[in-house]
């Protein structure tokens, strides 16, 4: 972090874990480009992104945003990509509930190996397919609150929430 007298500059290292189809490319590229892409490839390893944001009081956040690959075969690689992160987006799909279980693992792989005061974000995405809806909001947040967690539903498809997710990561930087 750099600090001058009126403003401050911080860079932050946050990865995005969760299960494979999830929507956390589409998260993240509807957050530095603003567009969502509905035939979006599967990621290979990871991928690499970054997005600088203005908060309220005049802090600017640079996120360095790795995109993990959520298939099982690339298990063993998060490792690398959460290792010394300051910020963590574990994502799952309201429509599957195999996704949440699947968050609940890596908030817990976090808990065991991941950077000591990690900022966490469990993202319940896909919120536009409500009529789907398997994972009610309720449960979520009662599990993130119990892992000191905040919790946000999305949509990558509808730009909902995504730009507030960021924001309140940024705000909950120590
Ligand atoms: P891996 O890279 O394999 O880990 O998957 P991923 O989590 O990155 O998923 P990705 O972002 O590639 O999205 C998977 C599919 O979900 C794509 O077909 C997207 O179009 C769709 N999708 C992503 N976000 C949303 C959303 O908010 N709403 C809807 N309806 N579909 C979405
Ligand atoms: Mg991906």
């Amino acid at each position: 972090a750099v600090e001058t007298f009126d403003s401050k500059n911080l860079r932050i290292k946050l990865v995005l874990l969760g299960d494979s189809g999830v929507g956390k490319s589409c998260i993240v590229l509807q957050f530095v480009r603003g567009q969502f892409d509905p035939s979006s490839k599967v990621t290979v390893g990871a991928s690499f992104l970054s997005q600088t944001v203005a908060l309220k009081d005049s802090t600017t956040v640079k996120f360095e945003i790795w995109d993990t690959a959520g298939q099982e075969r690339y298990a063993s690689l998060a490792p690398l990509y959460y290792r010394g992160a300051s910020a963590a987006v574990v994502v799952y799909d309201i429509t599957s509930p195999d996704s949440f279980q699947k968050a609940q693992f890596w908030v817990k792989e976090l808990q065991k190996h991941g950077s000591p005061g990690i900022v966490m974000a469990l993202v319940g995405n896909k919120a536009d397919l409500e009529e789907s809806r398997e994972v009610a909001s309720e449960d979520s947040q009662a599990y993130a609150e119990s892992n000191g967690m905040f919790f946000i539903e999305t949509s990558a498809k509808l730009a909902t929430n995504v730009n507030l997710l960021f924001e309140e990561i940024g705000q909950r930087l120590p």
